[in-house]
């Protein structure tokens, strides 16, 4: 047998998804070995339609047979048509180099409902009457949000249940329990997007759930995205209705045979509940005394019209806890906890205090210099929950452990020291300090813990080196991904905004990749992004788009923005680039091609300085200019470069796919725009008439400079830096580019002192100065004045984090192969430099995880790494050339630069040399 481990099984990049609509999902695994030159040699999947027959090893539903290679990934599944409702346990087995096999564990798959009839529930609304009967209701308004709406349904079962699944779906957002405990733990169900074009449901696995005899189905509908305050516009109900509705479906198998069916329709009951309002901006008002009453039954609603679709990535979940790390009363009866860190989510409140007591939680990222709240950065985000206490009563049981994220959502009662548990449950806020107010006495010590909210998108990579102010601003990064990867790659999560802005998102997407598995993630907003394209080609500037209408005053169309629309290309050529992944290009391969011809259409000189939307620029460079749908030479230049990096990425991807004529045509755009460039921009010795790092940065990442002259641009650049008194000055679009380009041009010791740099401005200074996420800008605050105008001052905006590709692809050196897609074969080319004595950073590719792990002490350099098994790597040593390499064993095939290089099979290996930063 062989010594191979094999782990990591994924259908679609998750694990064990239920209810998916891909009708050829792509199967994966890793294998795990540090035996070296471990790879496969062939494999063979099985699908069954049961447990037993997995175990048996039956693949009765396919059995690829043994296929030759050592291909683990994006294996689409070619058994029997599947159908919907359909189980597939699957397995691998594999053959390794000595011909040794070895069997996975097996894993599931499950298909959901693929066709419309499939669908037997009707949407559900609550009558308006519900609302009309109870006085401390509100029905909900273009500017507030109404009293949810709980729904219920009750009925018996007479035997035991094999199997029962349930479909849900709502516009709004729902939270369904059965017998009193929660379906799944997934939060703001369905999650976001554009609802005119789809609508996800979600399945779920309840056998456990039900029993015999009384069962009953809960619901709550919030406003969510759908009806709820979205962006920063005056007006609730983006999609034009302030109704919200509910879809739900339970399947029962029972153990006599037969099957049972309960789907939303007219026999369901509506009620108001303890939610008095909710909105994810605005905060959650809970009153515990109240339970809902006044039964009617439920409204029949036209269904949409939009399909159904399975969501693809993972869903909203409560990742972390954190209990505050001081608590100060700032004056009698207000109390300031300070979690320690900026999160997105909200807070478990635990208090003890009379019935009709009002405890105010409002919610903040930073403090005044008096130690009050600071919230004047949320604009019209109210971000304040109200929790009005039940009291004890005698006999109350406990409900829920104050600890149990998987009980979030309940009001428990302990009867023993009279704590009332709240977690809200339609809203989310972005912050590190939280006020309370409302209590006669202190509150508990445990009053307030963060519970920290996000798409669960697996970790993947770790960075740590010898500064302890570098391995702060890296976690700052993740952190704030962490913050603002919810449902869609949101701007920030704190103010009255949170869209998916694509200009951010394009620019992190790399760093991302690195930090955690965002591959289900990005293809999810991919369909966002491809259904918020016009017509005509324009990419959006948001995904999903905010429908446009009365209720919505946009800036202008947000689409078509040189930086921002590009990210539609950007993206999907990222996830083939890191994941190998090739269907999203044929997914969105149409969608790409339309959006560039667009531009050439209304460009022909080759310059894109017309129809830019608008015109972003190199938002928040130094000195800023946030004007909109202004134009300047600078905004000109950004346009054209970024139209370049698209030809250029299309013509890759068109040869790549075996699309020859396309990949001529967007060679010869390319070469059109880079010949339009330089007329236009460039004077002799490589030098731009607009002057600044991001023009050079684009220049040299775009290859838009002569070869006769990239060196010298790339000194410009430096002499910018200089000029700026060793300051970076880059916006957005410039900062993913600042220290990679520098540190191919051969400049790495000018990054490694833009990277250690803490003076204003730097990525240390807000570091330095406290920060625990990514500052939406260079000055969000200064020392010399303060808080940066609060209309636009996030701090938890991830673009200027962007750093993190730097720290894994050249610091650690864990980088791809340029001429492959994926990290099958990859690269390993570390760029040590001044100031750092280590670095260290895994990174869990497709194929398993990837280790570098460098050490400087004077001149010598030790550096250990580790190859996946069935993968293999070029090694580029540090070294001086005219100094001895120890390569543990494997031969020096060459020197490129300053390095010794060697072709490493699997396993690790550690190199020492001599080496001078
Ligand atoms: C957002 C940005 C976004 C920008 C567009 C801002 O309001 O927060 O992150 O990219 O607008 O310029």
């Amino acid at each position: 047998m062989s010594d191979l481990r094999l782990t990591h099984l994924r259908c679609e990049y998750l694990v064990d998804p239920l209810g998916l609509d891909e009708r050829t999902p792509r199967l994966s695994w890793q294998l795990d070995s540090d035996r070296r030159g471990a790879r496969q040699t062939a494999y063979r999947l099985l699908v069954s339609s049961s447990a037993e027959r997995i175990a048996r090893g039956e693949g009765d539903r396919w059995d690829s047979g043994r296929v030759l290679g050592d291909q683990t990934a994006h294996i689409a599944y070619a058994g029997v048509p599947l159908r919907s409702r359909e189980n597939c346990f699957w397995c691998v087995e594999v053959w390794d180099e000595t011909d040794a096999s070895v069997r996975s564990a097996s894993a599931l798959w499950t298909m959901g409902l693929l066709e419309k009839t499939d669908w037997s529930a009707q949407w559900i609304a609550a009558d308006p009457e519900i609302i009309r009967r109870d006085r401390n209701a509100v029905a909900p308004t273009l500017t507030a949000s109404g009293t949810p709406a709980v729904f219920r349904r009750e009925f018996s079962l007479s035997v035991a249940v094999k199997r029962a699944t349930v479909y849900a779906s709502a516009r709004g957002l729902f939270e369904l329990k059965l017998g009193g405990r929660r379906v799944g733990e997934d939060i703001f169900a369905p999650e976001w997007t554009d609802y005119d074009k789809r609508i996800h449901y979600r399945t779920y696995d309840v056998t456990a759930l039900l029993a015999p005899g009384r069962n009953v189905l809960d619901a709550v509908l919030g406003d969510g995205w759908w009806s709820g305050y979205v962006g920063w516009q005056e007006t609730r109900s983006r999609y034009g209705s302030l109704e919200n509705s509910l879809l739900v479906q339970l399947e029962a198998e029972l153990a006599d045979g037969s099957h049972l069916t309960i789907g939303t329709d007219d026999a369901w009951q509506c009620a108001t509940g303890p939610i008095l309002h909710s909105d994810f901006m605005m905060g959650e008002t809970y009153d515990a005394r109240r339970t809902p009453t006044g039964w009617l039954p439920a409204r029949v609603v036209a269904a949409p019209t939009a399909p159904l679709v399975a969501q693809r990535s993972e869903p909203v979940r409560i990742t972390g806890e954190l209990a505050p790390v001081s608590l100060n009363e700032i004056r009698p009866g207000v109390w300031i906890f300070d979690l320690g860190q900026n999160i997105t989510g909200w807070v478990r409140l635990c208090v003890v205090a009379p019935a009709g007591t009002r405890v105010q939680l409002r919610h903040g990222e930073r403090l005044n210099p008096d130690g009050t709240l600071y919230t004047e950065n949320l604009r019209r985000a109210k971000a304040t929950e109200v929790y009005i206490c039940r009291g004890s009563a005698p006999g109350d049981v406990a409900t829920s452990p104050r600890s149990g994220a998987a009980k979030r959502g309940e009001v428990a009662v302990s009867p023993v020291a009279g704590e009332e548990i709240f977690e809200p449950h339609f809203t989310f806020h972005g912050f590190q300090f939280v006020e309370l107010t409302g209590l006669a006495g202190a509150p508990l010590p445990h009053a307030v813990t963060g519970c920290v909210i996000h798409s669960a998108t697996p970790p993947a990579g770790h960075f740590e080196c010898s500064h302890a102010g570098v391995n702060r601003l890296w976690l700052n990064g993740v952190w704030s991904q962490r913050d603002n990867f919810l449902s869609v790659p949101t701007d920030c999560p704190q103010r009255d905004e949170r869209l998916g802005w694509m200009g951010d998102a394009q620019v992190f997407c790399r760093t991302a990749s690195y930090n955690m598995d965002v591959a289900a993630f990005f293809s999810k907003w991919m369909i966002d992004v491809e259904d918020a394209q016009t017509p005509d080609g324009v990419f959006p500037d948001v995904a999903p788009r905010l429908r446009e209408g009365d209720n919505f005053t946009g800036l202008g169309g947000l689409g078509g923005a040189a930086g921002w629309a590009d990210a539609g290309i950007i993206i999907p050529y990222t996830l083939w680039r890191v994941y190998g992944d090739r269907r999203i290009i044929e997914r969105h391969w149409t969608a790409m091609v339309k959006w560039v011809d667009w531009i050439e259409r209304h460009n022909p000189s080759g310059l894109r300085v017309n129809e830019l939307g608008n015109n972003y620029g190199d938002w928040l460079c130094l000195p800023s200019d946030t004007t909109f749908g202004t134009h300047s030479p600078m905004k000109n230049l950004l346009a054209t470069a970024c139209w370049a990096d698209d030809a250029t990425k299309l013509a890759r991807l068109a040869r790549e796919f075996g699309r020859r004529a396309e990949a001529q045509r967007f060679q010869a755009m390319f070469e059109k725009i880079r010949g339009a460039f330089q007329k236009e921009w460039l004077l002799p010795h490589g030098q731009l008439t607009v002057e600044t790092q991001t023009a050079y940065l684009l220049a040299l990442a775009f290859d838009l400079l002569p070869e006769s002259v990239r060196a010298r641009g790339a000194e410009r650049l430096v002499d910018n830096i200089r000029v700026h008194g060793g300051h970076l000055s880059t916006g957005f679009i410039g900062i993913s580019h600042l220290n990679p380009q520098l540190t191919l041009a051969g400049h790495a010791d000018t990054a490694y002192r833009l990277l250690l740099r803490d003076d204003y401005p730097s990525w240390l200074y807000p570091v330095k100065h406290g920060a625990t996420t990514i500052w939406e800008r260079w000055n969000g605050w200064t020392h010399q004045d303060g808080f940066f105008n609060p209309q636009m001052n996030s701090f938890n905006h991830y673009s200027l984090g962007s750093v993190g590709e730097w720290l894994f692809r050249h610091v650690a050196g864990i980088e791809l192969d340029p001429e492959k897609a994926g990290f099958q074969h990859f690269m390993l080319r570390p760029f040590p430099g001044a100031g750092l004595d280590f670095a260290r950073a895994t990174y869990r590719t497709l194929y398993g995880e990837v280790l570098s792990d460098w050490q400087r002490a004077g001149e010598k350099f030790k550096w250990t790494v580790r190859v996946p098994a069935n993968t293999s790597a070029r090694v580029f040593i540090p070294s001086e050339s005219d100094t001895a390499v120890d390569a543990d064993g494997l031969t020096v095939i060459g020197r490129e630069g300053r390095f010794a290089v060697c072709e490493a099979s699997a396993g690790r290996y550690t190199f020492t040399s001599t080496f001078r930063p």
